[in-house]
């Protein structure tokens, strides 16, 4: 876990699996800053630029202009220029494993098309791409990195058909529709990062109609969860430290510790109840601006008798073809209120019964962890809740005004006739 550049992080991972640096970082994110040396769109192999041309579609010249790269935009995309990042997330073989068969399942489509990769990194996904067939692969990224990747693809003699470009989805120009976009934007909590925004970019700007996106459909989920070891251990410690009373410490060990949200990596013994589906993303349909705010309410009953100490959230992406989308499978949960506090959305599917089910990249805490570990939002003082207990409530996540990639989270509970508030941020 890395720092955004510039900027005191304040959230908490799950200390045995980080280096010191890591645990004074942010999200997958590193600290640093300076301006990229290219303007945007510039094509690393042969510094040309690449003229957009969409003659033939009318809705695709309506683009609006793209928004401005800011400070906060340099600062994130020169975070990515570190390899520890790059490392982390190719180590991650959940992650990696899974966009490489979902690439394979879909190579009857891939094979002789032209493929976009927003955001390549170090350019595996374009490779994994090109080997299953591409015509062409446009490899984009705005970060440092596809200086790195551009020399990656000419070590493995792909020069010919990834063309990396140096740039922004939303600045860089290339001459084609293409047929399939790929991409790993989730960040923490699924929407944190804001990088699904330029997903939605690049969709607008060049995918052809039936064009395959990978992956399809994203599903964010929370529950409430119990962890007596993680309350102890960070609060209940300064009762007796040493023999001595340390209690003064207690309100500041609290908020310290529980002021922001924190990534770490929780079982599936510490869930009290089945996740409430607090967003579910189409990637062939979403909208910018549905992504400025997500609103749910949700309402759980507890399976058991247990301190609730927070709540945590995990999502899952699947990699299902144009046709297949499940668009009409899931309600938004704003429509549905507080009743959709189910397990049929995503859980059952993605345990995969038959290989005609989408193949799904879960960071759910029953399954095989991944570097996006779960997501806790602890309270400062646990409820004691009984079996059968509701507990009710509402949640809004929103892009933070002051820097869209922080993410403001308003989390209203109330449980056993107290209610409570708490306002954080994921910065
Ligand atoms: C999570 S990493 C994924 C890297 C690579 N695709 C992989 O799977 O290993 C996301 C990458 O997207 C890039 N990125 C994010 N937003 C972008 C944008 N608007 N335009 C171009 N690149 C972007 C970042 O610089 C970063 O390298």
């Amino acid at each position: 876990m890395y720092g955004i550049t510039g900027y005191s992080n304040g959230y908490h991972q799950n200390q045995q699996q980080h280096s010191s640096e890591e645990k004074r970082g942010g999200g997958r994110r590193r600290r640093g800053g300076r301006r990229s040396r290219h303007p945007p769109g510039f094509r690393v192999s042969d510094h040309h630029h690449h003229h957009y041309n969409n003659d033939d579609d009318d809705d695709k010249q309506e683009q609006k202009a793209p928004p401005p790269c800011t400070d906060f935009d340099m600062a994130y995309f020169h975070s990515y220029a570190h390899v520890g990042i790059h490392e982390e997330m190719i180590k991650d073989r959940v992650r990696t494993d899974t966009y490489r068969a979902a690439i394979m399942e879909h190579q009857s489509f891939i094979e002789g098309k032209v493929v976009m990769d927003v955001g390549c990194g170090t350019g595996i996904l374009s490779i994994f791409c090109a080997q299953a067939g591409a015509k062409r692969v446009y490899a984009v990224d705005a970060s440092d990195i596809a200086l790195q990747a551009n020399e990656v693809v000419k070590a493995n003699n792909l020069a010919e058909k990834i063309i990396v470009l140096h740039g922004r989805v939303e600045d860089v120009e290339i001459d084609e529709e293409v047929d399939v976009i790929i991409s790993e934007w989730m960040g923490y909590m699924l929407l944190y990062e804001s990088m699904l925004g330029s997903v939605i970019t690049a969709r607008d700007r060049w995918l052809k109609h039936g064009g395959l996106i990978l992956p399809s459909n994203a599903t964010l989920y929370m529950a409430p969860i119990t962890h007596p070891d993680r309350y102890n251990d960070s609060i209940e410690f300064w009762r007796n430290v040493y023999g001595i009373d340390m209690s003064a410490m207690l309100q500041l060990a609290k908020q310290c510790a529980f002021e922001e949200p924190c990534v770490e990596t929780i079982t599936g013994e510490n869930v009290l109840t089945w996740p409430h589906v607090v967003k579910h993303v189409d990637c062939y349909t979403i909208q910018h601006d549905e992504l400025e705010s997500v609103s749910t309410r949700y309402k759980f009953q507890s399976m058991m008798r247990a301190p609730l100490h927070g709540f945590a959230f995990w999502f899952d992406v699947e990699f299902n073809g144009p046709t297949n989308s499940p668009t009409n499978n899931h309600i938004p949960s704003l429509l549905t209120g507080a009743s959709n506090n189910n397990h049929i959305d995503g859980i059952q599917k993605k345990k995969r019964a038959n290989p005609n089910e989408a193949l799904v990249l879960s960071t759910a805490p029953e399954d095989p962890p991944t570097h996006w570990q779960q997501t806790l939002i602890y309270f400062y003082d646990p409820i004691e809740v009984e079996q059968d207990q509701i507990i009710e409530g509402s949640l809004t996540l929103s892009q933070s005004k002051e820097n869209r990639r922080f993410m403001n989270i308003h989390l209203e509970y109330s449980s056993g006739g107290r209610s409570y508030v708490k306002e954080s941020v994921m910065r």
